[in-house]
């Protein structure tokens, strides 16, 4: 996992972050906190990856004391950690895990913070970092907020001082341009640190590593070159435990606004002039502002919504969506989406990117297809009946992880005929992914915050124009309610609507 070059010895070695950290972990017996976030702590403290002084204090309503708070957090790693629990890591890691119970909309709780991180000043002999991450609902956010803010915790002299929070940043673009000004009342943009965890797959991230460590497609990663492109996010599973949630939100917001338009900013975005995080924040955002948000026409013709009814996923009778727990019985929020947008600068004009994302279907896969243009003059023949007339990128993103490129190579014989055939590379084939299965993506994005290096984390301008863009099709869509819903199976690849989407334009979707 987190490996960095040593060129001096040439061995790959993992650095520790420095500073001495102090984690103030509010909802510290909430779902997030157990399901991911210690088992993370866990897998970094495997990988010797956390600094020699590093203290989390959780905060909840729950009576425990620390000692039951460690109890809880070994029973949880050994309930969801994937990777062995070891109990000689535990009695190191352990002792240093802190519990307060407290209400968090109490200014008297903010008081005794105070108290604490001077104590833990003192325990590691040193002005610790102080970061509070938000594991609870994004509802109480700004609220938080403002108490660490009005009890003088967010600027703290001669100490640094972050906050976590993961999201939803809003539900629309008012709420989410309230949440960053109320934020920004009390933190400097800098201390703001918002997780998308798709930045931290590795797969994603590959994306970049693709793009600008092989000088070769660079040359042809444009509009002269590349016909169309699809990205499909798709999910087997449903909404589970989180109807209550998911009814208000939808595909669209859980989905499009923030993890489809990161890795569609990945795949379009200029070289940046150096690996900084400012420089590739500044590339992904021209990308954003390349997309001119749809208009009422658009959004009616070039997006699709969908719903799911009951079915089989995997062989498994599943339920419809509105038969979920805690979903109305008449709902009409969308399970699942598809587009056709354009990213509209020199690099992109006139390239459809083709995007699909939903839940109950076919299959768990996260991809995304680069179509080039044919070469300009037909000199072989290929079979009418072939799908691939041309060349294909293919990326897989999850759970498998590869690249493929699809070429035409002349079938051995008499006959001068091609056949489409395969170059492929598979990350399980040429690096150790076993640790991947450990991994729960937010090792990468926890160290990364303590090695203060912001670039796998959303800046408030980037999270602003991603709901513009997303913002018009909201509207449009709460004004002309689904009359067709539930419209696809479960189980099924979508709504019939989404191939006519690209089907229209001569495409097919690459299942
Ligand atoms: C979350 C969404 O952000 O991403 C979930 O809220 C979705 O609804 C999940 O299931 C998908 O993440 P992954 O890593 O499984 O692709």
């Amino acid at each position: 996992m987190i490996k960095v070059y040593n060129e001096e010895s040439d061995q790959a070695s993992v650095e520790k972050p420095k500073d001495p950290h102090l984690f103030i972990l509010f909802g510290a017996s909430g779902d997030l906190t157990k399901r991911l976030l210690m088992p993370a702590v866990y897998n970094l403290a495997f990988h010797e990856a956390l600094p020699d002084h590093f203290n989390i204090l959780g905060l909840a309503k729950d009576q425990m004391d620390d000692a039951g708070f460690r109890d809880k957090i070994s029973k949880d790693l050994q309930e969801f950690g994937k990777r062995k629990f070891d109990q000689s890591l535990y009695e190191k890691l352990g002792p240093n895990l802190y519990y307060q119970q407290g209400d968090f909309d109490n200014p008297q709780l903010y008081e005794d913070l105070k108290k604490k991180i001077e104590e833990f000043d003192k325990k590691c002999n040193a002005k610790v970092v102080v970061t509070y991450y938000l594991a609870v609902s994004p509802a109480i956010f700004q609220m938080i907020s403002n108490h660490l803010g009005e009890a003088g915790l967010s600027k703290l002299e001669n100490r640094t001082t972050r906050l976590i929070l993961e999201k939803p940043f809003g539900r629309d673009l008012k709420s989410a341009l309230e949440l960053n000004q109320s934020l920004h009342q009390h933190w400097a943009e800098d201390q703001i640190w918002r997780i998308d965890h798709y930045l931290g797959k590795e797969t994603v991230q590959n994306l970049l590593a693709f793009r600008f460590g092989n000088g070769i497609f660079e040359p042809v990663w444009n509009r002269k070159y590349i016909d169309h492109v699809q990205i499909t996010v798709a999910e087997e599973v449903g909404v589970e435990k989180r109807g209550d949630y998911y009814d208000k939100a939808g595909a669209l917001r859980d989905m499009f606004q923030n993890h489809i338009l990161q890795i569609l900013s990945y795949l379009c975005m200029e070289a940046p002039g150096s690996f900084s995080a400012n420089a590739i924040r500044n590339c992904k955002i021209s990308v954003l502002e390349s997309i001119t948000p749809l208009t009422e026409e658009e959004v009616a013709k070039q997006t699709v919504r969908g719903q799911y009814g009951p079915g089989k996923v995997k062989d498994k009778d599943a339920i419809a969506y509105r038969d979920e727990e805690n979903v109305d019985k008449q709902s009409n929020t969308e399970t699942f989406c598809a587009f056709k947008i354009f990213v509209d600068n020199w690099r992109w004009a006139g390239v459809p990117f083709y995007i699909r994302t939903g839940k109950h279907l076919k299959e768990k896969v996260g991809k995304v297809i680069i179509h080039f243009k044919a070469a300009p003059k037909r000199l072989f023949k290929i079979p009418k009946t072939d799908e691939v007339l041309t060349n294909e990128l293919r990326f897989f993103l999850q759970p498998k992880q590869a690249i493929t490129l699809l070429l035409k190579a002349k079938i051995p014989g008499t006959k001068m005929s091609l056949q489409p055939v395969k170059m492929h590379f598979d990350y399980s084939e040429s690096f150790d992914t076993q640790e991947g299965g450990t991994s729960t993506g937010y090792e990468i994005l926890l160290y990364d915050a303590m090695m203060n290096d912001p670039t796998l984390f959303s800046r408030s301008d980037l999270v602003e124009r991603a709901w513009e863009i997303t913002q018009p099709i909201l509207d449009h869509w709460s004004k002309n309610p689904p009359a067709d819903f539930p419209n696809y199976a479960s189980g099924s690849w979508g709504p019939d609507a989404a191939y006519k989407l690209i089907e229209n334009d001569g495409h097919k979707w690459r299942d």
